[in-house]
């Protein structure tokens, strides 16, 4: 079935070319011919010089593959099958923003053709790839869905900064939405992935296994920052209790902290909007999700309680935050928690530096405000390490107290220094 394709007599058009995007259409053109498209001309030219624009791809793997990129939707249409791998954030109410979806579905509706297939690759909820894109795809094709085209959905879980589960090495779940257009889908990505492909029973359910994905790590991570707010209360450590309890063999090893990023504090929204809209609130997601939506309020109170506790006056205050995407080791700054944090500091008027080896300074402060400093400063009264880059895991007690002094706090999010700090302040999740 796929012989047209490695014939490269049919094409494969990969639509949004970011963090899922790129790695997708680069792998597709080892084996077959792609056009890679993006709506960002400015992320299409870096491309063009074999250049990620997201930082993950060494220009390396550009070598080899059969690609052209563009910015110009014309130059899809010679394609057959389309693979959507643009975002699908939250709007400010928190619910599903599915415009950069519905403007892709519109694009590649004026490209379709008798034949053609649209694969998703977007986390979206259950439902929205037959309910919500293929109307849109029917009415700018003109073609009726079914009868002259099919679609799939096929999610993408690889994990920013992850080096190992790479998009070759995890088990693709495939979908389509007829027998013969998941036989379609099924070769393709097998062809890519080496650790082949599942196959779904619909595509309803492989919309749900991506969404339940993220939606337990979040669920899993609200518990931890959960405990964390109890153990506090009873001075226990927390990770002093998970490196306790991590030693039974079925207890699972979440740690608490601030939930950013594009996925797992925004995927479970779009399950929770669905199921509203059937009629059903989801307490427990819920739950999780305004716990881990407020760690940063949490981790600011103790701050401002322990600069109180000093006498000292808010004002006169300095913190350095040491961290500001949303994990370690990535560049990537999309919802991170670490402005939130700064921003509650300074509804108290403490005066802030921030620093990160990895955040683009332009980029951080075009988003967010708040201007990048090189180098840390001096005389701080607190630090706070929000995010636990490998760049920092060296360090030592030494280190911080040229930063801040003895009298200072460290407040290391992620307890990564509980066993090093022996004479300074010291708070942890
Ligand atoms: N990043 C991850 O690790 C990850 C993992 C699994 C799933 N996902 C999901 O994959 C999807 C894409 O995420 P991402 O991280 O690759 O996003 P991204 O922001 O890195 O990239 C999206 C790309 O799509 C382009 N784009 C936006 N609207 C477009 C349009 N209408 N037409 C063409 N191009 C358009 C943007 O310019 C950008 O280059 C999201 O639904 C996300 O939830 C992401």
């Amino acid at each position: 079935m796929i012989e047209q394709y490695t014939s490269k007599k049919n094409k494969i058009c990969v639509v949004g070319l970011g963090y899922v995007g790129l790695p997708v259409a680069l792998e597709f053109a080892r084996k077959f011919s792609v056009v890679g498209y993006d709506i960002n001309a400015r992320r299409v030219a870096m491309m063009q010089k074999a250049i990620d624009p997201s930082n993950e791809l060494d220009p390396a793997e550009f070598e080899g593959c059969d690609i052209i990129f563009t910015a110009n939707p014309d130059e899809i249409r010679t394609c057959t099958f389309f693979v959507v791998a643009v975002p699908t954030p939250i709007n400010e109410h928190k619910n599903p923003d599915l415009k950069p979806l519905l403007s892709a579905c519109k694009i590649v509706g004026q490209a379709l053709k008798k034949g053609d297939v649209a694969v998703f690759e977007s986390t979206v909820y259950p439902g929205c790839t037959e309910e919500d894109c293929v109307p849109v795809l029917e009415r700018e094709s003109g073609l009726v869905f079914g009868k002259d085209f099919t679609v799939g959905y096929s999610p993408e879980r690889i994990n920013p900064g992850d080096k190992l589960h790479t998009l070759t090495k995890i088990t693709k779940v495939v979908s389509g939405s007829d027998a013969k257009t998941l036989a379609l889908v099924s070769e393709l990505y097998d062809a890519i992935v080496t650790a082949g492909v599942h196959e779904a029973s619909s595509i309803k359910v492989a919309e749900a296994s991506k969404i339940i994905e993220n939606t337990q790590r979040d669920l899993n991570i609200a518990l931890m920052n959960e405990l964390s707010l109890i153990f506090k209360k009873m001075d226990i450590n927390t990770y002093e209790v998970l490196e306790a309890a991590g030693t039974k063999w079925n207890f699972l090893k979440f740690s608490p902290g601030l939930v950013g990023g594009h996925c797992i504090g925004v995927d479970p929204y779009y399950l929770t909007h669905k199921a509203m809209e059937l009629g059903y609130f989801a307490r427990v997601i819920t739950a999780g999700r305004n716990i881990n939506d407020a760690v940063h309020t949490q981790i600011a109170k103790e701050i401002v309680q322990y600069l109180i506790d000093q006498d000292k006056s808010l004002k006169q205050t300095k913190v350095l935050v040491m961290g500001v995407t949303f994990k370690e080791n990535v560049s990537d700054i999309r919802n991170s928690k670490v402005p939130e944090l700064i921003r509650e500091l300074q509804e108290f008027k403490i005066n802030i530096d921030a620093v990160d080896p990895y955040a683009d300074k332009e980029e951080f402060e075009h988003e967010y405000g708040i201007v990048l400093k090189s180098t840390p400063g001096q005389g701080y009264d607190a630090v706070v390490l929000a995010v636990n880059h490998e760049d920092y895991l060296g360090y030592d007690e030494d280190y911080f107290k040229k930063l801040m002094g003895k009298s200072g706090l460290l407040y290391d999010v992620k307890g990564i220094f509980r066993d090093r700090i022996h004479e300074m302040a010291y708070l942890s999740l």
